[in-house]
């Protein structure tokens, strides 16, 4: 076994502590962005011009050192350098004519298939593959993340075209590793460790390759995790190229490097950037991915971000700017079963890699230790804390937390015991996930989740001598409640624009099996052929690849789409339903409400023919800012490299009359029973003619009226205004806080937006 390994990839994903030491350790320094008004007397458009001028300002406040300080210029995402400043130099920078922001680094950001593909009907008979012949050929995935894994073979390019011509990138592999998969390959780590500046951008952790292959990773067959054979693995998108931006080390994601890969990733020609990294929460004009994601925007491009992992409280949304897809993470319908039989005849399903052979099924003591003082760890199962006479030969039960989950299988299994059992913390409730990364088990296991340990403990209280044992089943399909919302999504509202609803859209997230670095992956886990190393990992950081691998299927069917028509199609066609029809619930199995889930589970198939898209110019998010309370300097580093604009000389409107795929509006603090909103459509169905009615469902005591409540397109592209009056009873908002939906119908499409009624 190899332990450390693993956690090593579970430390990627889940702690940044040592990032934060290395930049304190830059002795007076730190890490800034700074950016600056558009001069009138320099080209900025020129990248060498804007450099020289960049140095320039930088050697009036630091003169005799410029060239070390300097760590980047940009000139497109927004006009500014990032350099290292000591306090005093900060304070003359912020005097320099024209300085607009001074961003701190600060701390790095985190990172926040064989089966997905079946999941989404992408693959099969009728799947969109076939049905479309659409694999995202000549589109061009951006994936700013870790790196690659050279020469894994998701990234072989068998039945691949060379890149378009548009292409300008470049790859730091040698040609072996490059090829018409990879076709670029960048490492922008300037800010992390010193001697990893220069190297190519191969990935450590594990993260980038995984969320490369689920995007785009070729056909690989044969794929066996643990023993378990697993079928065939390909991603989303699986003839669509990728470009490899790496701004992430272990120890995190440098705000500074993440900007410089939005600026080379768009210049480069990319049609889709896809980001599995947590933003920052601060302001649109201060954040790494809202200001690259604009500059996306700006040039055509989708950028899928994920909504990150700090569910499930409200307001634990990252990446929330409008003009980004945000992502939530549901479960799968799959599950690689190990059942816990009770002595009193109930079977709890769980789930455990290690599904052993020669298990026989006979039931065994089960023992779970608690107590207060020094009991209290050993329900936790922590090492030192189980009596060896006790557990000797027995099932032990364990509560999760405190340690990782493979740990208190070992130490069960040092202990003498013959399996172990391990409940999920109440924050997971009916999740059997018990970490990010799919625990690797060397005994007998069930992770069960918080409901079923529950259950478990009741029936070690109810008898004297209690029994259990496990029942392996191997891989399950159709598991009820799929896909239901995984607890560490994050959830809206966006405390930024809690008018726009975010998330967006939910994918799959839980359990993912992708590539990953063979290094990585213990011994007793890896299949047969070691160089097709797979894994299972989990979090929004995994359901984001899906939604860029869909939008670049989306992109090719639809090349002239703009980047918000296509996140209309996607949101307007999700699934709100789960594979028993019934509603999309979240981890206790309550509905899902649109800040669980956004529009709801992304379905490929649907989304590549929408009907009517709520298209949205770069334009139109002027106005919003500027309702927003933006400063104009704030607002102009956002539209960098747009012409500026005053604040004072736009109709600034409020957040709710973004032309938005979805619907958020709030009564309170305004002496009104009435809201109007404002919303175009645009016809992109398969005919000219098209008539569509109106159906809206409101929370209680709410109404509205739907103006016009039929529209009849004649024209392809045409596009039809109407408007929602929303009417509450009375002043007072309690009773109007709710959800609903307005669904404009024709024939074979129903366009569905997601209606909130929020407090604030
Ligand atoms: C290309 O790089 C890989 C990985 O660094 C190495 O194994 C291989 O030998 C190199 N090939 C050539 C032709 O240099
Ligand atoms: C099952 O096999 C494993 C390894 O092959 C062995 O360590 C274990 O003792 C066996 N268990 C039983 C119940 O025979
Ligand atoms: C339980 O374990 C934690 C972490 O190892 C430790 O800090 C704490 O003191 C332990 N509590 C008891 C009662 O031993
Ligand atoms: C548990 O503690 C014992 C004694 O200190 C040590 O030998 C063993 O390696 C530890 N096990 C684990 C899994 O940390
Ligand atoms: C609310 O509006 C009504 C009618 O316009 C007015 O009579 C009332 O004074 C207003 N209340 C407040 C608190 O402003
Ligand atoms: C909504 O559209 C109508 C008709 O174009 C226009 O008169 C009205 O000002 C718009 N309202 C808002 C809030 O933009």
């Amino acid at each position: 076994m190899n332990l450390s390994k693993i956690s090593f990839l579970f430390f990627l994903l889940t702690n940044i502590a040592s990032y934060v030491v290395a930049y304190d350790s830059q002795e007076k320094h730190q890490i800034y962005i700074i950016t600056f008004k558009v001069p009138d007397n320099v080209d900025i458009s020129n990248p060498e011009a804007a450099e020289t001028w960049h140095k320039s300002i930088l050697s009036s406040i630091v003169p005799d050192d410029t060239v070390s300080r300097h760590i980047y210029s940009y000139n497109k995402v927004v006009n500014g350098f990032a350099a290292k400043l000591t306090e005093e130099e900060v304070q003359a920078m912020q005097k320099y004519p024209g300085c607009t922001s001074i961003i701190p680094a600060g701390k790095p950001l985190q990172q926040a298939t064989t089966h997905t593909p079946h999941l989404l009907h992408l693959n099969g008979l009728k799947g969109l593959w076939k049905r479309t012949k659409n694999m995202g050929e000549g589109i061009i995935i951006g994936i700013l993340d870790s790196g690659i894994t050279p020469g894994h073979p998701s990234f072989d390019d068998k039945g691949m075209a060379p890149p378009p011509a548009k292409w300008k990138g470049h790859c730091d592999f040698n040609s072996t590793i490059c090829n018409k998969k990879i076709i670029g390959a960048k490492s922008l780590l300037k800010v992390g460790a010193e001697e990893k500046k220069h190297i190519p951008p191969i990935d450590e952790g594990g993260h980038g390759t995984h969320v490369a292959s689920t995007a785009a990773g070729g056909f690989v067959k044969n794929i066996e995790v643990a023993g378990i054979a697993m079928g065939k693995a390909s991603g989303v998108a699986p003839r669509a190229h990728l470009a490899i931006y790496r701004v992430c080390d272990p120890s995190g994601c440098a705000p500074p490097d993440i900007l410089k890969g939005f600026e080379e990733a768009i210049n480069d020609g990319c049609d889709v950037i896809s980001i599995s990294i947590k933003g920052s929460q601060m302001a649109f004009h201060l954040d790494p991915i809202s200001l690259g994601g604009f500059y996306a925007l700006l040039n055509g491009i989708f950028v899928s971000v994920g909504a990150a992992n700090d569910g499930p409280m409200p307001g634990t949304i990252a990446n929330d700017a409008p003009w980004l897809l945000t992502v939530a993470a549901s479960t799968t319908d799959r599950q690689i079963r190990s059942t816990v039989k009770l002595g009193n005849g109930l079977q709890l399903n769980g789930h455990s890699l290690y599904q052993s052979k020669n298990w026989t099924s006979k039931m065994l003591p089960l023992v779970y230790v608690t107590g207060d003082g020094p009991n209290v760890n050993a329900s936790k199962c922590l090492n030192g804390t189980l009596d060896k006479k006790m557990i000797r030969g027995k099932i032990v039960l364990c509560d999760h937390g405190i340690i990782a989950a493979p740990l208190k299988n070992i130490i069960v299994q040092e202990a003498g015991g013959a399996g172990t059992i391990i409940a999920t913390s109440e924050k997971g409730s009916y999740s059997t996930q018990p970490s990010f990364v799919d625990d690797p088990d060397f005994l007998p296991t069930s992770h069960v989740s918080y409901v079923d340990g529950m259950k478990i403990k009741d029936y070690i209280l109810s008898t004297k001598q209690p029994v259990a044992t496990f029942l392996f089943e191997g891989v399950v399909h159709r598991n009820p409640f799929s896909p239901s919302i995984a607890s560490f999504s994050s959830r809206g509202p966006s405390l930024l624009s809690p008018r726009i609803l975010k998330p967006d859209i939910t994918g799959p997230g839980v359990s993912i099996l992708a590539a990953v670095p063979p290094v990585l992956v213990p011994p007793k886990i890896i299949g047969e052929d070691k160089s097709k190393a797979f894994y299972f990992l989990s979090g929004t950081s995994m359901s984001t690849p899906h939604l860029s691998g869909i939008a670049a299927l989306v992109k090719k069917e639809h090349p002239d789409w703009s980047p918000s028509a296509i996140k209309s199609a996607i949101m307007t066609t999700a699934d709100v339903t789960d594979i028993d029809g019934k509603p999309i619930v979240d981890h206790k199995h309550n509905p899902a409400d649109v800040f669980d889930m956004g529009a709801g589970q992304v379905n490929p198939n649907k989304a590549l023919d929408p009907g009517l898209v709520y298209d949205l110019k770069y334009e139109d998010y002027i106005p919003y800012l500027c309702g927003l309370g933006y400063k104009d300097e704030e607002v102009n580093n956002i539209l960098m490299p747009a012409p500026s604009v005053q604040c004072a000389k736009v109709k600034a409107i409020s957040e709710e009359q973004l032309n938005y795929p979805s619907i958020g509006i709030s009564f309170q603090g305004k002496n009104t029973t009435e809201i109007t909103i404002n919303r175009t459509v645009t016809n992109v169905g398969k005919t000219k003619k098209a008539t569509y009615k109106a159906a809206i469902i409101l929370p209680m005591g709410m109404s509205a009226e739907v103006v016009p409540s039929t529209m009849t397109f004649t024209n392809l592209n045409e596009k039809k205004i109407f408007k929602i009056v929303f009417q509450r009873p009375g002043n007072s908002g309690g009773s109007s806080l709710g959800f609903g939906e307005l669904k404009w119908i024709s024939g074979r499409y129903s366009v569905r937006s997601p209606i909130a009624i929020i407090g604030n």
